[in-house]
């Protein structure tokens, strides 16, 4: 599955999922463009790419700020050429419930989460529009279910959805794919700071690991390799797709009583 010759932007491709997409992408030859807020990771995955012959530029952007978007999807434009792939993955995680929730803790998730991944739609669909191109935002099991204590961020991945569809709709006749990825539990920078919040982080892993009826939780690049699949011209058939990337997580049906098993 090459890249040759496509330009990609990938929204916090920094770390974790999105870092993970942006080497793969990298890696199967595509120019790559990282927007993200951590410079110091942003640099040293550019610089390894740039090292191993690949084409990358990092942009100290944050995705809530349209503006800070347009600026870095133009800059890319001017250096690799038309934007062929977004993908969407820079997003962030906060508790609470409909109780405890703050104004402010509700913005900035739905303006990182919701509002960044239509910024960065709407500064790349003009290079796709009528030449084609591929869009994938990095959602979430809790697009689809939720579980406790987090209003904030399972409204914004649920609305995620809902983009991915609109845009699906909107720009299907334009040659313009859009499809959304949902993740289970993945092994993260964010896993590892939701994890931190408990006073015994390892229950956390070992409860997550549990509860995915493969037995475990995922690594990035399980995630990032379906993430370029649908990018790719191999899923040219694929659009508005809210694709589970979750271990069975959500296939199952909890609660059937142990003897039944047996
Ligand atoms: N880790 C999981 O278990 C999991 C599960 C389902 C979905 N997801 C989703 O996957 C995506 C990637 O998460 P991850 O687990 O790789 O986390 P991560 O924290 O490793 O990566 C997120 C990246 O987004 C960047 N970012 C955050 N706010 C930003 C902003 N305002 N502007 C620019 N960049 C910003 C961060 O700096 C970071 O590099 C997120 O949208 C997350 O909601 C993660």
């Amino acid at each position: 599955m090459r890249f040759d010759g496509k330009v990609a932007v990938v929204t916090g491709g920094a770390s974790g999922i999105g870092r993970a997409a942006v080497e793969i992408l990298a890696a199967r030859g595509a120019a790559v463009a990282l927007i993200d807020l951590e410079q110091d990771a942003g640099h040293e995955t550019v610089d390894g790419i740039r090292k191993r012959d690949g084409k990358a530029l990092f942009f100290s952007v944050d995705v809530s700020q349209p503006r800070q978007v347009q600026v870095a999807v133009n800059e890319t434009r001017a250096s690799f050429g038309p934007v062929d792939i977004l993908v969407v993955s820079a997003g962030i995680q906060r508790y609470g419930t409909a109780l405890t929730t703050s104004d402010e803790q509700w913005a900035e998730v739905m303006s990182v989460n919701l509002n960044g991944a239509w910024y960065a739609a709407r500064a790349c669909l003009p290079d796709m529009v009528g030449r084609g191109g591929s869009i994938v935002n990095v959602a979430s099991v809790q697009s689809l279910a939720t579980q406790y204590n987090v209003l904030a961020y399972t409204v914004s991945k649920h609305a995620v959805i809902g983009l991915t569809r609109s845009l699906a709709m909107d720009f299907a006749s334009e040659k313009v794919r859009v499809n959304a990825v949902c993740p289970g539990t993945v092994d993260t920078p964010m896993l590892r700071w939701a994890a931190s919040l408990d006073p015994n982080p390892q229950s956390v892993y070992d409860a997550c690991a549990r509860m995915h009826p493969l037995g475990r939780i995922a690594q990035p690049e399980e995630v990032g390799e379906v993430v370029a699949f649908l990018a790719h011209d191999s899923a040219s058939f694929v659009t508005g797709a809210a694709w589970t990337v979750d271990g069975g997580l959500l296939t199952l049906i909890g609660g059937t009583p142990r003897a039944n098993l047996d």
